[in-house]
């Protein structure tokens, strides 16, 4: 797990620009993936699924899984390789897992103006509801949050 850990940590550390506050800490990422149901996904730069500890990652899901559902909690991919797949192959792999484990369907949630939602919404996701100033940014604006899903 400390390997995941690392791995997921150095995408996390480049993936999010900190106006949004959308990043979590090392103790964060540290205390979910101590939790029986949340796991990871990751990828390398090539687009390739990769294992705890197997290489550097280029791009990450945490997801928990719980009876009949599973939550996409955070995705990531580091700058430079955006716009190559990767984070439609994290998604579609996240939907496969969660279907094999008997889910019927995956929720996320985002902030109100992330351009995620194209790709969100390019691998099935649709918006089900909407939290009023859920997130607020580092200078103090509000944000609502969008909650998204998709029927497996
Ligand atoms: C969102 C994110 C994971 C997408 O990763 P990615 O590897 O670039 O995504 P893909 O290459 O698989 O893109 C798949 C499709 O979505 C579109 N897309 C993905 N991210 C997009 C963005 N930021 N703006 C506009 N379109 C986007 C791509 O154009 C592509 O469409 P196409 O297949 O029709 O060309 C990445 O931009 C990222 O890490 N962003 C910062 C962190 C973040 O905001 N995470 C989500 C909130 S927690």
């Amino acid at each position: 797990m400390t390997r995941a850990l690392d791995q997921v940590m150095a995408v996390m550390e480049t993936a999010f620009d900190p106006h949004w506050r959308e990043a979590w800490t090392r103790q964060q990422v540290a205390n979910s993936l101590a939790l029986p149901h949340t796991y990871a996904i990751l990828v390398d730069a090539e687009a390739r699924l990769i294992g705890d500890g197997e290489a550097e990652a280029g791009g990450f899901i945490l997801a928990r899984r719980a009876p009949g559902e599973e939550e996409l909690l955070l995705i990531g991919v580091r700058p430079e390789l955006r716009g190559r797949g990767l984070g439609r192959l994290l998604i579609e792999t996240f939907a496969e897992l969660a279907r094999h484990a008997g889910a019927e369907q995956v929720f996320l949630e985002m902030r109100a103006n992330n351009p995620a939602e194209r790709l969100y919404r390019a691998c099935g996701f649709e918006p089900i509801g909407r939290r009023p100033a859920y997130y607020r940014t580092l200078d103090g604006s509000f944000l609502d949050a969008i909650t998204f899903a998709r029927k497996l």
